[in-house]
This record gives C-alpha cells, structure tokens and sequence, in this order.
C-alpha cells in the first residue's frame, strides 16, 4: 500500500502516520524527520537545509526529491510506504509519479487531514518530540510518561511566528497539489479535529483497514 499524508503543520501526520505504520507495517517515510535528522547530524544536506526550515519557508525541491527517491527505493519500502510531508510541490508530484510507473507502481490512496489554523497553534505549541525515538507528544492531549517527560523537546520551527509562516505557505502552495491528486481520483479529506482515536478511525475507514 502506498499512501500520501498531506495536512497543515500539526494536524496530525507524524502521530496518524506511526498509527498506520504499527497497523500495516508499511515504512513510515517523513520529509521533516528526515531533513531535521540531517540538520542534527550537520550533514552537507543539513546545513543547505537549516536555513530554509528555521524560517518556516520550503527546501529547494532538488534536495528533497532526492532524499525522498532514495529512501522509497530502499528494500524495505518496495511493498509499500507512507509518505508524511511529500510531496508538497508540483515538481514534487510529478518526480514521485516519474520514479515509480516505470515499476508499475501507483499511489493508493492521498489523505488530506484538515484542521482549522486556531486549533493548530495550541497543537504545535504544546508538542513535544523524543530526541530517542522521535516519538511525538502533546503536553496535554498526549502527555510523554514520566520516564521520557525529563528528556523531550520541542521543535525550533514550532516557535509562533515561524509557525505562522509555516502555514501561510501550506495554505499558498497545496491547493495545486491536492488537485493533483483530485484529478487522478486520489484524494480523501478527513476531518482532523477530535480525539487521536477518532481521527485514526476515518483514516482507516478511508484506506480500508479496520
Ligand atoms: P514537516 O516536519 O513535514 O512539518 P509540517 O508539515 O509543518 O507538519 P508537522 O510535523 O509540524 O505536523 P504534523 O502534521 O506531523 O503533526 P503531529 O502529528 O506532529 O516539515 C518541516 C519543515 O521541513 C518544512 O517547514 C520545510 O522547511 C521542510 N520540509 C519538509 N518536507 C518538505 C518538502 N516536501 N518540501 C520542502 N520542504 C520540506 O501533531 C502535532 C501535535 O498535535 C503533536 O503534539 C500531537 O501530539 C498533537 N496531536 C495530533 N493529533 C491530535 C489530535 N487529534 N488531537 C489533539 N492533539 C493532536
Ligand atoms: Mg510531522
């Protein structure tokens, strides 16, 4: 199954995303984790992409294209995956689409997760990432246990004003996008207000697991 998760910052991707993961035991594949783990490690790509991410505004598709490419040809993704966060631009699309039809590969399905911008800050304001396992949580709609509490940290882009420029290019850059895949009668649109369980629950209606 190959399935693409597309929604503002903090409506709930990376939590939905390990959800299915654990359920269907496809790789869950995030352009962010990705690029922030090479930021962390000070890799070439990482210092090229800093810049871009602390200021809310989007790595230049070549770079991100290419990490995404080679980490869908990898062994473990050739059954399926789930992209979290990709592709965001046209040029991203279609890059996606070129590497896998000549496998005879398709995309299933295309989850778009929508939320309200007022409900977003108190999501992204109170997150909080393991630095260990990059498991996410919430302050208060999902508390880390005690043993992980000391340890977790909260985002640099999760800042008010990054965050504010982070959606103000979401709201800008995805409508071509989810046409996209609207075209191709791809796309679904959950609600992602309510609890983590409620919203997992549509996604799998939608993509057919119970
Ligand atoms: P990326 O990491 O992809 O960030 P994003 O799209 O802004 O999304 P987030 O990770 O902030 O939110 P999420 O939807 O995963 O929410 P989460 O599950 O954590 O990208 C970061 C940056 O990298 C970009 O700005 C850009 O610079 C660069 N980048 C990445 N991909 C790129 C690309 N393709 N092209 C170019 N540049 C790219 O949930 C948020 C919080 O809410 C958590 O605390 C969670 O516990 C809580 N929560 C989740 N669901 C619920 C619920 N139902 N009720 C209550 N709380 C909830
Ligand atoms: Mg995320």
């Amino acid at each position: 199954m190959r399935v693409l998760l597309i929604g503002p910052p903090g409506s709930g991707k990376g939590t939905q995303a390990a959800r299915i993961k654990d359920k269907v035991g496809i790789p869950h594949i995030s352009s962010g984790d990705m690029l922030r783990e090479a930021v962390a490690k000070d890799t070439p790509l990482g210092q090229k992409a800093h810049d871009y991410m602390s200021q809310g505004r989007l790595v230049p598709d070549d770079l991100v294209i290419e990490i995404i490419l080679v980490r869908i040809s990898q062994p473990d993704a050739s059954t399926g995956f789930l992209l979290d966060g990709f592709p965001r631009t046209p040029p991203q699309a279609a890059a996606l689409k070129k590497a896998l039809t000549p496998h005879g590969f398709n995309i299933d399905h295309v989850i778009k997760i929508e939320v309200p911008d007022s409900v977003i800050i108190g999501r992204t304001t109170g997150r909080r990432i393991d630095p260990v396992t990059n498991k996410i949580y919430h302050s208060e709609f999902n508390p880390p246990p005690p043993e992980i509490a000391a340890r977790v940290i909260q985002r640099e882009d999760d800042e008010e004003v990054t965050l504010r420029k982070r959606l103000a290019k979401y709201h800008k850059d995805t409508q071509q996008v989810t046409d996209y895949y609207e075209q191709r009668g791809l796309l679904h649109i959950v609600n992602g207000v309510g609890k983590l369980e409620e919203v997992q629950q549509r996604i799998f209606s939608v993509i057919g697991l119970s």
